[in-house]
């Protein structure tokens, strides 16, 4: 990873936190990986759901993968292109034999979401963007820190300047 410092957001509502997931969506190119970590229930399904709303057909149901561990969906890119989209939660993965198992190899050329990334995380491709969330105490918010390849500082940078 060639960024420096991580991007930090310090205290973003529901719906702050929303607008941001549609804007990461609307930057994501074939291939691309987003990690999601953090704190248990800081609303990392919360923001990958928005954002593969925001990519696809209306009315898509976006349900949490714990259970079910991958999810694909078919979505559209900002250049309109089709693409498959899939959704990860790796929190009930334990070991390399059960990693082996999901196959992922066949995803990379897609794009991919990745809730509970640590057991894969030193496998990755380092052109991705890292998200962590965390609770902000006593406030109904979240902080949100991006850490990116220079094709996301760029993008998240234009984002603060219009935020
Ligand atoms: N920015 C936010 N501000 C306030 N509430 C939020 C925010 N983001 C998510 N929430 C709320 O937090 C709760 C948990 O969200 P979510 O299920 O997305 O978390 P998660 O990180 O995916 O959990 P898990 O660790 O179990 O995968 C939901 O009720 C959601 O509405
Ligand atoms: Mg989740």
């Amino acid at each position: 990873m060639t960024s420096s410092k991580p991007m930090l957001f310090p205290s973003l509502s529901l719906a702050q936190m929303e607008a941001l997931a549609r804007y990461v969506g609307s930057c994501l190119r074939k291939g691309d990986i987003v990690t999601f970590s953090g704190d248990l229930g800081a609303g990392k399904t919360s923001f990958a759901r928005e954002l593969i709303r925001s990519l696809s057909a209306k009315n898509v149901q976006v349900t949490s993968p714990t259970f079910v561990i991958m999810q694909s969906y078919d979505v559209k890119l900002a250049d309109g292109s089709p693409e498959q989209l899939w959704h990860l939660d790796l929190y009930r993965i334990k070991n390399e034999k059960e990693v082996q198992e999901l196959g992922l190899e066949e995803i990379w050329p897609h794009v991919t979401l990745i809730e509970w990334p640590d057991i894969i995380k030193n496998t990755l491709s380092k052109k991705r963007l890292d998200i962590v969330f965390n609770f902000v105490p006593f406030k109904d918010s979240r902080k949100l820190s991006f850490t990116g390849d220079d094709y996301w500082q760029e993008k998240l940078q234009s984002f603060e300047e219009t935020a």
